[in-house]
């Protein structure tokens, strides 16, 4: 079947596996690209990573297996196709990944499911015992609109404002227009139902699991991804439930640290970039566009894969990792330079519809939208039909 993308404002419906498998191999090839880290003491081995099929996590994963040559499982929640419809790009990926892993003789096994129950995590803990014994590392990247927990119930994650409404420029994805954007005040329950999906609770439940059934190494390490992000987005983001959760998470961490006093649980504050999570935002990727602009002039703007391989590099695998007063590893760093946030805020205030595309980087969004579903890689023939059930080794 040819396989084009079709897209409804911020998302895409479909995936193209070849593509997908090219979005990995570029990401692999850039971790080989990068030198190793010499006379470095401690390198994960047995690499768990939950939300491990897209984005940040998936780039983590390539960083562990390809980077420091661990052996990874990974979670997700991703559909196979059903013959009609494509399967969905972490599908692919995961595909790609395990392909990839077993030419260089990496161990690689993934589990699709829903990282929130019970059976998954027993699942998991199953695996590490009868392939590992023991993980080392367990990398926390999930992103979900609901999670149903362990008493049955279910929440559901908003992205409002916490207060009052928040009116900002934002961009209308269907058509470039600048247009004005406001988001209202959640309610006391949809605050408490995003801590309760995005926040630190589940990521508790993992390592409590692990601990109780015996999985963990003494002094494992585990990361979970924040984001912060500049003024501009606080009432959105920070400030917002989303922030909320995420406040809530960053203080999952201590907990970690003070009931497992050998695992070394870490957050790892992360730059912002396109994703499927992120892309859903409200006035976020007009802030992206800009952003990305900015950063590229200045030659510092990453994708997930260059910030994941700096974070295992420069600060996550130090034996004592550089951290900010609160404890946190801030891979926002370059994002948040004064001169960037300057920059990006002069430019805020002056866009219009007429002047958008010059002054913000929409190709660069976009092509970073593209890629994320297999899509707008030069090197990819799209007229070609293409196998879309595609299985993965270690699921089929
Ligand atoms: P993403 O949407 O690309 O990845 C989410 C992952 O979670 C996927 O692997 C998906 O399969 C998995 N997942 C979702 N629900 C699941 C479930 N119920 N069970 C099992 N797996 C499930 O998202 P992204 O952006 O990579 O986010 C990962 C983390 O990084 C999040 O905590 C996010 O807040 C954080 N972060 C993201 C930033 C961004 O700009 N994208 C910036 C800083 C932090």
């Amino acid at each position: 079947m040819k396989v084009e993308p079709k897209i409804r404002e911020f998302i895409c419906t479909t995936a193209h596996p070849e593509g997908c498998r090219e979005y990995v191999r570029r990401q692999i090839a850039y971790v080989r690209s990068q030198e190793r880290k010499k006379g470095r003491k401690q390198e994960p081995k047995k690499v768990l990573v939950i939300g491990a099929s897209t984005g940040y996590g998936l780039a983590s994963r390539i960083t562990a297996g390809f980077g420091c040559g661990a052996a990874t499982i990974g979670i997700m929640f991703e559909k196979p196709s059903n013959g009609k419809r494509t399967a969905t790009p972490g599908w692919y990926n995961t595909a790609a990944y395990e392909e990839e892993a077993q030419k260089a003789g990496l161990y690689a096994k993934s589990i699709n499911g829903d990282a929130f129950s019970k059976a998954v995590k027993e699942e998991t803990i199953a695996l590490i015992k009868r392939d590992w014994g023991k993980a080392d590392m367990v990398i926390y990247s999930l992103a979900a609109p609901r999670r149903t927990d362990t008493q049955g119930k279910t929440w559901v994650s908003a992205l409002k404002t916490t207060g009052k409404p928040f009116t900002e420029k934002s961009m209308d994805l269907r058509n470039h227009t600048i247009v004005t954007k406001t988001v209202e005040p959640a309610a006391e329950e949809e605050v408490e139902g995003t801590k309760k999906v995005m926040g630190g609770e589940d990521w508790l439940d993992w390592i409590k699991a692990l601990k109780v059934a015996d999985v963990l190494e003494d002094n494992a390490l585990t990361v979970a991804y924040s984001y912060i992000g500049p003024r501009l987005t606080y009432p959105i983001y920070y400030d917002g439930t989303i922030g909320q959760a995420k406040r809530h998470l960053e203080k999952t961490a201590r907990v970690i640290r003070e009931e497992f006093p050998d695992v070394r649980a870490l957050i790892s504050v992360n730059k912002a970039l396109v994703t499927q999570a992120s892309a859903a935002i409200p006035i976020v990727p007009l802030y992206f566009a800009v952003l990305y602009g900015v950063m590229k002039e200045a030659h510092t703007h990453e994708g997930c894969i260059e910030q994941m391989v700096r974070l295992f590099r420069e600060k996550l695998l130090e034996e004592n990792p550089p951290t900010d007063e609160a404890g946190r590893i801030r891979m926002d760093d370059w994002e948040l330079e004064e001169h960037i946030q300057s920059r990006v805020w002069e430019i805020w205030e002056q866009v219009t519809t007429e002047n958008v595309e010059n002054l913000a980087d929409i190709q660069g969004y976009w092509e970073d939208f593209y890629h994320m579903f297999g899509f707008g890689f030069e090197n990819v023939d799209y007229e070609k039909d293409v196998e879309i059930e595609i299985g993965i080794p270690s699921i089929n």
